[in-house]
């Protein structure tokens, strides 16, 4: 029987999009607020979902605690109140959509959990805008 945990955590970081092979007003025009020099922040939601077996010895599939600590070493304490462009190594080359933003997330927490268990990232951006990763089907 499989069934999925879920731990939601939180983080403000600023970011700017932008593509610095393209002219000053293509990127407004495909980024617009979010081109923005002076950057500008998000109060980011982020789910993981680790889906897989119950364990029979001690009924969790994860510890939430465990995957809690995992979120907030690995993401939290690299993402929160920083500038993702400028301080997160991950975004040095790669523009900090919520696309992206979720996928580097993915490969972080990836590493951390056991194989056997299935990983699920979704990022808001915004109430509204959210990704997942990876995609359903
Ligand atoms: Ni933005």
């Amino acid at each position: 029987m499989r069934i999925s945990v879920f731990r939601k955590e939180h983080f403000n970081a600023a970011h700017r999009l932008h593509n610095s092979a393209w002219s000053d007003e293509r990127n407004r025009q495909v980024f617009g607020k979010c081109n923005n020099p002076f950057y500008h922040g998000h109060n980011y939601e982020v789910v993981a979902e680790v889906t897989g077996e119950i364990d029979p010895e001690t009924g969790f599939v994860i510890d939430t605690k465990e995957l809690s600590d995992l979120m907030k070493e690995f993401v939290l304490d690299v993402f929160d109140h920083r500038n993702l462009n400028e301080e997160v190594k991950e975004f040095q080359f790669l523009n900090p959509t919520a696309e992206n933003i979720a996928v580097v997330i993915w490969n972080i927490l990836r590493d951390k959990i056991d194989t056997k268990l299935d990983l699920v990232i979704t990022l808001y951006e915004t109430e509204r805008n959210f990704v997942r990763y990876p995609a359903n089907g």
